[in-house]
């Protein structure tokens, strides 16, 4: 079944190897992991791929996600850091929001919008996860 990678409707040609960095060594680590496997739904756009195939793919990536922000989210509290709760609630829409979703057209297409998620995270890092990060690490 063909996938379409979509940006702004249009073909996603371009990929990002590496997202902005922390400075905090195991929440870099983990953001390219998330990165790595956002990647690799990237590659399937070439092949011919089953949905099931793909569907299981955004799942792993939706629990690494959710143990991601969890990490954070610990990281945060255990700190006392005071904008917990505005940084929670960006990780509780991300994950109720519909950027893990695969469309499918009448002609039986697969669409994901790689390009979304990947600015999604690329905004996220750089205005909540970046200035968590720098407190953390005075903090420690
Ligand atoms: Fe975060
Ligand atoms: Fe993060």
């Amino acid at each position: 079944m063909p996938l379409t990678i979509l940006s702004n409707n249009k073909k996603f040609s371009y990929k990002w190897l590496q997202f902005p960095k922390t400075c905090h060594e195991e929440l870099d680590q983990q953001h390219q992991i998330l990165l790595d496997r956002m990647n690799a739904i990237k590659e399937k756009q070439s092949q011919e791929t089953k949905l099931a195939t793909l569907q299981l793919m955004l799942a792993k990536l939706q629990t690494l996600f959710m143990q991601h922000f969890e990490y954070e989210e610990q990281q945060m509290l255990a700190r006392g850091y005071s904008l917990f709760s505005d940084h929670f609630e960006e990780h509780q829409k991300f994950l109720t929001g519909s950027w893990l979703t695969l469309t499918l057209d009448a002609q039986g297409h697969i669409h994901f919008n790689l390009d979304a998620l990947i600015q999604w995270n690329l905004y996220h890092i750089n205005h909540f996860d970046r200035p968590m990060a720098e407190y953390l690490l005075a903090h420690t």
